[in-house]
Formats: C-alpha cells, structure tokens, sequence
C-alpha cells in the first residue's frame, strides 16, 4: 500500500519552505486543553523539518466555524501550547511575506483555516494562492483525511505532496489491522446506534473471522433474534437490516447471550446480570454479562488481530463499565505477551480505554474519529488518495 511518499524520500529539506496540514482539533474546555495528545504525536514531524533546516509553517482547524472567523475558535491557545507565533497572514501577498521572513528550522501556525469558506469548499484558487510561497506539501492529518477539503484535497495537487510521521504510522498500522492482518481477525464494534455504524458492520463482515457487536447496538440484533429487550435502547426499525447482517456474514458473528440490566442509568441502580432470554420491561441492557465477557475473552484467545471502535456498555457509569474494561484488559494483556496486534480508534474506544487505563498496552491508537469509522466502512479517504495519487 506504501505508494505515498514519506519525510525521507524529500530530496532537499534546508531552507525549504514546508507548508504542513495537521489535525490539532481538539477538545478545549473553560480555556483549556483537555486532551493535547492530537498536537504531542506530530512533534516527530514536527522535530524531524526543523532539524533538517526548513521553515515550517503548520496548518489545522479547530471546531466547526463554517466559514467565519470565532475568537473561541482561535488557534492562539494551540500556539501558546506549542510555543511557536500565531500568523494572522491569509493567502496572497500577506502570506507569501510572512513564509519569506521565515529562518531554517522556524516554525509558524496559521489561524484556523476554517474560518475562510474556501477551505470547506476545496477551493482550487485559494489551493493555489496558498500554495505559492511553499515548495513542499506535508499531511500529517489523518484524522481529517476523510474530508475532501481544501488543505487536504486540493492543495496536494499543487506541490510534492508527502505523508507525515504520523500519517505514515497509521496507515501502516491501519494496513496491519484490516488489509493484511494476520489471521484470525476479530473486529470490536460498540455504541449506541446501528444506523451510525451500518457500513462499518458490513464492511466488517466480509474481512474478518470473528465480529463481536456491543453496546446499545447489539440490543438491536437481539429485537432482530426475537428477544425483548424490555426498556433499552434499540432501533426497532433496523430490526431487519440486522436480520440481514446475521444470515448474510460469512464470519462468526458475537452478540451478548448474557447481560447486566438496571431500570435507569445511574450509579446507584441495582444492576442484575441475566441471560438475554429472561430480559422484560422495566430492565434496560446497559452491559455484556459475564458470560459474554468470557466467550469474547476465550476467542481473544485464539485471535492474531484484534480492530476495536466502541465500548460494550455504558462504560461512564460503573457498574457499567464491567464488560468493558474486562474486555480491555484482556487485549491489553495479550498485546503486551505478544499473542496479539490490537488497533482501536474513536473518540469513545479512546475514553474507554483511559478509563481502564490500557492505553499504552495497545499496538496502536489512532488519533481519528471520524476517519478511522470510514475507514472501517472500506471508504476511500480524499487525504490519502490525494497522496497516493
Ligand atoms: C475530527 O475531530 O474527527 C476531525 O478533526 C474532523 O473534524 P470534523 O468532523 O469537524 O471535520
């Protein structure tokens, strides 16, 4: 899959201007950064420009802006955090005089590129503006690589486009989890809906040996088997989809046979693990029982490669978080022995595993949301394509 180019097949890096895409979009409460660690795993890139001599220039968004400028969307924070200038300069002349007044080993971020509409709407005039003062295009963004916008798509066309760091490390990583695993493959997929989570389910399906379903989704699949599921969460309506998913795998399919029910989601509510048969109004299923737990644990057992999005209950919650962080455990333990190559992605999958405090017991975490699930859908990403094109 290694068709893009990557930092060291760069013939000359000093003194060149390298105009760099990342994805520092991330979670700022009350003025301060939650989670910095999107910004910490480009600092290899980063590190890697500055000392081969080139004058950085790093680009990223930050929330939703939808074209207008919003102070509480600001970079300045992430700059601060970084230690490097915030440039104010837009493409055009503003922009080709600051990258000119950049030194070797200099780096400076621009303001949240979504603050101007051109860079949603993959304009290719502000691609080339943009463009016009750099010699080398670097994407270290993967987590925005789904989105065919204007830093990711369009200006990858207009210089030597090449992978970041971090952009080759998750691909790579990515390739080793679902395009050439090794065998057997499980696949973890949790959360509330299966309407979100529809193509990945399928995609799922025909790659790997064994799919374990958790979470609220499953209760679907157990509606769609002929359980009442009593007062959970459950899309009745994609009852037949489900149906069709189950006759249609040609994997082993895991779906709950046990589970721990409560009649509200609090911490104080008297949880019951019970088999699925005996579920009934007012029970609502908010975790994997632990028999579940120990059939997912026997088939880890036996599994090469493990890909997880999502948790198996309302981990938040303890008693909740059971299944969950048992499951976690489990990978992370194996993973450690060398039994196992575990890949986990998403926003949720990323808490769970802080809350079961294995995060560095993983093979790899990706830093994407919303890429990661496309890519689990088999989805083409334009940030990748544009590399590799
Ligand atoms: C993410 O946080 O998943 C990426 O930065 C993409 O953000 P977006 O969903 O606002 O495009």
């Amino acid at each position: 899959m290694t068709q893009f180019k990557t930092l060291p097949d760069i013939p000359q890096l000093k003194d060149k201007a390298v105009l760099v895409r990342v994805d520092m979009n991330v979670p700022i409460q009350d003025g301060r950064i939650t989670d910095t660690s999107r910004i910490d795993r480009i600092q290899p890139t980063l590190d890697y420009l500055i000392n081969h001599g080139a004058k950085v220039v790093l680009v990223s968004h930050l929330g939703r802006p939808k074209g207008k400028a919003d102070p509480e969307l600001s970079l300045k924070i992430i700059a601060d955090y970084l230690g490097v200038a915030l440039s104010q300069a837009q493409a055009g002349d503003e922009l080709d005089t600051a990258v000119a007044k950049l030194k070797p080993g200099q780096v400076m971020l621009l303001e949240n590129l979504r603050f101007y509409p051109g860079e949603e709407a993959n304009d290719p005039v502000l691609a080339k503006a943009m463009a016009k003062p750099f010699d080398i295009y670097v994407n270290d963004a993967f987590a925005v690589s789904h989105r065919a916008h204007m830093s990711v798509e369009a200006i990858a066309h207009q210089l030597p486009a090449y992978a970041g760091l971090l952009m080759e490390e998750e691909l790579m990583a990515l390739q080793q989890a679902l395009t050439s695993p090794q065998h057997p493959l499980m696949a973890i997929v949790g959360g509330a809906k299966v309407s979100t989570k529809l193509q990945v389910l399928e995609n799922l399906c025909q790659k790997v040996d064994t799919l374990v379903i958790g979470g609220a989704m499953a209760n679907t699949f157990l509606l769609a088997q002929g359980y009442d599921v009593g007062a959970s969460l459950v899309e009745s309506e994609l009852c037949e989809t489900a149906q069709n998913i189950l006759q249609q795998a040609s994997c082993t399919i895991l779906i709950p046979t046990d589970v721990t029910v409560a009649d509200e989601v609090s911490a104080t509510a008297k949880s019951i693990d019970k088999p699925v048969s005996e579920v009934c109004l007012p029970d609502m299923i908010l975790d994997a029982g632990p028999e579940t737990v120990a059939a997912i644990e026997e088939m880890l057992g036996v599994t090469k490669t493990v890909v997880i999005n999502g948790p198996l209950g309302v981990f938040e919650i303890p008693p909740f978080d059971l299944g969950t962080v048992a499951i976690l455990k489990t990978i992370a333990r194996l993973t450690q022995a060398g039994h196992l190559v575990s890949v986990a992605g998403g926003g949720d999958t990323v808490a769970a595993l802080k809350h079961a405090e294995v995060e560095s017991d993983m093979t790899y975490i990706s830093t994407a949301g919303g890429a990661f699930l496309e890519w689990l859908e088999g989805c083409k990403l334009p940030g990748v394509e544009a590399l590799t094109s």
